[in-house]
C-alpha cells in the first residue's frame, strides 16, 4: 500500500458497472479521490475544470477506456499531449496499443503512457495500479543507466549525471556546467550504487553521435569483410539495446537495426560448436544481450534444416531474438519461464507477464515485416500446454516459424541460466518431452535430429 498522499483519479468508461468496479477497488487499496466520466469529451471537460494556475493538471493519474459509446480514449491522451499535461494515462481496454492506430503511431515511452488491459485480474490490476502511482522517476526527465552500461558507453560524454535517494529526491553527482571530481562515479559505485540517472535530453545527443560510430563501424566491417566476430555482434546487441531505450525504435534509424541484424547473421559462420559459444556467454555479458544472441543462432541454425529457410526468416527470427527483451531492464526478470517456479512479489511479476507486449508495442507497425517480428515477440512465452503467456495460447494456435522461436529462445535460457556444465543432450531431450505437439511438433522432429543425435 502506498501511503502520505491522496491520488486524484479521473475514470473515464461509459460503463457505468466498469466504473463503479474500477471505484470499489482503488477506494479499497489506495487513498483516493475520484472523479467519473462516461466519454472521452466529459473527462476532457473535467480536465480543464481541473488544471491548477500553473496550467498543470490536478490528476495524478487518468484511467481511460478506449472505445466508449460517443467518442474514443485517443481524446483524451490527445488532449494531454497537445496541452502538455504530464499527468500518468492508463489506456485500460481490450485492445492493446499495437492494435490502435492512433496509438502504434506514438512514441508511448516518450510520455507517462501506461496499459492495462481488460478484463484485468484484480491482484494484477492492484499491483499495476500500485507501480503506476507509486513510480517517481519522471520517465520524459530521466534516463537509468547501469554502472557497467555507464563505464561503457557514458563515461566519454560531457552530461549530468544524478542518483535517486528516496522516493522523490535525486541528486546532481556530475554537473557539466562544474569541473567535477574524475572520480566521482567510481567513488559511488565503492558505496554501492549500481544505477545512475542521466539528463534524457542530454542523453539523446550523446546517442545521436553514438549511433553514428557505431553505423560506420559496423558498415565497414560489413562491406570490407572486416571480421565480425561473436565479441563485436554481442557488443553490437547491447549498445543497440541502450540506444533503443532511449530514442525509441522510431527514431533510431532503421539501416542501423538492420546493419546490427546483418553483423549478428554474419558472426553465426564463426561458431564452429554450440559449447563453445556457451561458454563464452558464460564468462561473460549479461543475459538479455547473451540471450539475445544466442535465440538468434539457434533459431538460423534449426532453420538450416528446413525446407522454408530462407535470408527473411532468419532475419525475422534475428529480429525478434533482437527485441523480445527489449522492455526488461532486470536480467533476473528476463530469466523467468515458469511462472508457477517464480518467486517475484506481485508487481515484478506483472512486469514478467507484460514484458512480451510491452517490448513488441516498441516495435514499428510501418511493413509486413515488422508486424510479423512483433508477433513473434508479443508471444515468445506461450508454451505448448498454455502455461506461457500473456496470452496462454496453446500448441496449436502458433505458426511454424513462432513455434521454433519459442522453443529456442527457451533452450537458450536453460543453457544459459544452468549452473552446472550444461549436459546440453539431456537438456534437449527435456525440452523435447516438452513441445512434442501441435505446431511444435515438426520442430520438434528436426530438432532431435539436429541436438539428440551428434550434431552438438
Ligand atoms: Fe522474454
Amino acid at each position: 500500500m502506498i501511503q502520505n498522499k491522496i491520488f486524484n483519479i479521473l475514470i473515464a468508461d461509459d460503463d457505468e458497472n466498469v466504473r463503479e468496479a474500477m471505484i470499489s477497488v482503488l477506494e479499497s487499496f489506495f487513498d483516493v479521490q475520484i472523479q467519473e466520466a462516461s466519454s472521452a469529451s466529459l473527462a476532457i471537460e473535467k480536465i480543464k475544470s481541473n488544471q491548477s494556475n500553473d496550467s498543470q493538471n490536478k490528476f495524478d493519474v487518468i484511467l481511460c477506456d478506449y472505445d466508449m459509446k460517443t467518442d474514443k480514449g485517443e481524446e483524451v491522451f490527445k488532449y494531454l499531449i497537445d496541452n502538455n499535461l504530464k499527468t500518468k494515462f492508463v489506456l485500460f481496454s481490450s485492445y492493446s496499443p499495437n492494435e490502435l492506430t492512433f496509438f502504434k503511431n506514438i512514441d508511448l515511452d516518450s510520455y507517462n503512457f501506461f496499459y492495462i488491459p481488460k478484463p484485468f485480474d484484480l491482484d494484477l490490476l492492484i499491483s499495476k495500479l500500485e507501480t503506476i502511482l507509486s513510480s517517481s522517476i519522471s520517465k520524459s526527465k530521466y534516463v537509468q543507466v547501469s554502472k557497467d552500461d555507464f563505464n561503457n558507453y557514458w563515461s566519454q560524454y560531457s552530461i549530468d549525471v544524478y542518483i535517486q535517494l528516496g522516493v522523490d529526491k535525486f541528486v546532481k553527482i556530475i554537473d557539466t556546467k562544474n569541473i567535477e571530481d574524475a572520480d566521482v562515479i567510481k567513488k559511488y559505485i565503492d558505496k554501492g550504487i549500481n544505477l545512475f540517472l542521466l539528463d534524457r535530453d542530454q542523453a539523446k545527443e550523446c546517442v545521436k553521435t553514438m549511433i553514428n560510430t557505431l553505423e560506420i563501424d559496423l558498415t565497414k566491417r560489413l562491406k570490407s569483410n572486416g571480421e565480425i566476430t561473436k565479441e563485436v555482434a554481442i557488443d553490437s546487441i547491447h549498445q543497440i539495446h541502450s540506444i533503443l531505450k532511449i530514442m525509441g525504435v522510431s527514431e533510431v534509424s532503421l539501416s542501423l537495426i538492420d546493419k546490427v541484424i546483418d553483423s549478428n547473421i554474419k558472426s553465426f559462420e564463426n561458431v564452429k560448436e554450440l559449447s563453445q559459444l556457451i561458454e563464452l556467454f558464460k564468462s561473460k555479458g549479461d543475459f538479455i544481450t547473451s540471450h539475445s544472441y544466442l535465440t538468434a543462432y539457434l533459431c538460423s541454425h534449426l532453420m538450416k534444416s528446413f525446407s522454408w529457410y530462407n535470408e527473411n526468416n532468419v532475419k525475422k527470427t534475428t529480429a525478434a531474438s533482437l527485441f523480445q527483451n527489449l522492455s526488461l531492464d532486470d536480467d533476473e526478470l528476463a530469466k523467468v519461464e515458469d511462472l508457477s517456479k517464480c518467486n517475484f512479489e506481485m508487481s515484478l511479476k506483472d512486469q514478467i507477464i507484460e514484458h512480451p507486449r510491452r517490448s513488441a508495442d516498441m516495435i514499428d507497425l510501418n511493413s509486413q515485416f515488422n508486424k510479423e517480428v512483433a508477433d513473434i515477440v508479443l508471444n515468445h512465452h506461450e508454451r505448448p500446454d498454455g502455461s506461457g503467456f500473456p496470452r496462454s495460447l496453446g500448441a496449436s494456435q502458433v505458426n511454424s516459424i513462432q513455434a521454433l522461436f519459442n522453443m529456442m529462445s527457451h533452450f537458450a535460457t536453460i543453457v544459459l541460466t544452468t549452473e552446472e556444465d550444461n549436459n546440453l543432450k539431456i537438456i534437449a531431450q527435456d525440452l523435447n518431452n516438452e513441445y512434442m505437439a501441435g505446431s511444435y511438433k515438426e520442430v520438434c522432429q528436426l530438432f532431435i535430429k539436429k541436438y539428440l543425435n551428434d550434431e552438438i
